[in-house]
């Protein structure tokens, strides 16, 4: 039978030889990486290793410059800026640092928005429904400026799902907090990417996390694995 390669491929990432350079230099470099589908991982490494790197180029946000980098069976490096922008809004939810809220509209409407952008119909059962989720039904309407920061990270965490993506990235998601918020964060994201059943990828440089995800990656800066 023949089957296409996104019916084959059992790993979500599977990245050899990646090279990528920024001003000159190269900022990441990742002979092997891979992560299997459901299993949720953690990117570990030094501040500077590339991580968020690593995480754009995961999210289509960067263009792949040199190596393999195929997510979900899908070949990033033969997707041109477009190809990654719908690919994205497909199959990728992101949660970055700055969460990037919009601070004019209401949180459902940011929710909306998000749906919209990535061309899919209105939806506001499903908006409901995530809102509902991480505990914010209830204030659907307030502006984000009006939310405490954990609430703002809730209601990134719930924008990421609004499209049913296959992975959720998070991008430092509990370096500032303390030791009970870091908890109440990561059971967020692992419950709410189980629920959709997304697999989760977190990077960050905050080891406490260590024992949090069953899959462990770690980088290293390049210059240190030159020397
Ligand atoms: N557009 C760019 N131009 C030049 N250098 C860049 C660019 N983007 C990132 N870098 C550099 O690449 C390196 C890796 O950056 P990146 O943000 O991926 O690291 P990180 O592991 O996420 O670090 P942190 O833990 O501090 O968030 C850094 O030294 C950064 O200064
Ligand atoms: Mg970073």
């Amino acid at each position: 039978m023949l089957m296409w390669p996104t019916m084959l491929a059992s790993n979500l990432i599977d990245l050899y030889d990646v090279v990528h350079h920024a001003g000159g230099r190269p900022i990441l470099v990742v002979e092997q990486l891979t992560l299997a589908l459901g299993r949720h991982g953690l990117l570990l490494g030094p501040s500077g290793s590339g991580k968020t790197t690593l995480l754009h180029l995961l999210a289509g946000l960067l263009a792949p410059q040199q190596g393999n980098l195929s997510v979900l069976g899908h070949d990033l490096r033969a997707m041109g800026d477009a190809g990654r922008d719908r690919w994205r809004a497909r199959h990728v939810g992101i949660i970055f640092q700055q969460l990037h809220l919009i601070a004019a509209v209401s949180i459902a409407d940011n929710l909306r928005l998000a749906r919209r952008l990535a061309g899919k119909g209105p939806d506001d059962e499903a908006v409901l429904q995530l809102l509902t989720r991480v505990g914010l039904a209830d204030r659907a309407n307030a502006l984000p400026t009006d939310l405490s920061q954990g609430e703002r990270q809730r209601v990134a965490v719930a924008r990421a799902l609004v499209n049913q993506p296959s992975i959720l990235l998070a991008d430092e998601p509990t370096s500032a907090l303390d030791d009970g918020n870091c908890q109440t964060v990561i059971d967020l994201l692992v419950e709410q990417a189980e629920l959709s059943g997304a697999t989760l990828l977190v990077a960050t440089h905050d080891r406490r996390l260590m024992s949090r995800l069953p899959v462990l990656l770690e980088l290293a800066r390049p210059m240190e694995r030159v020397a």
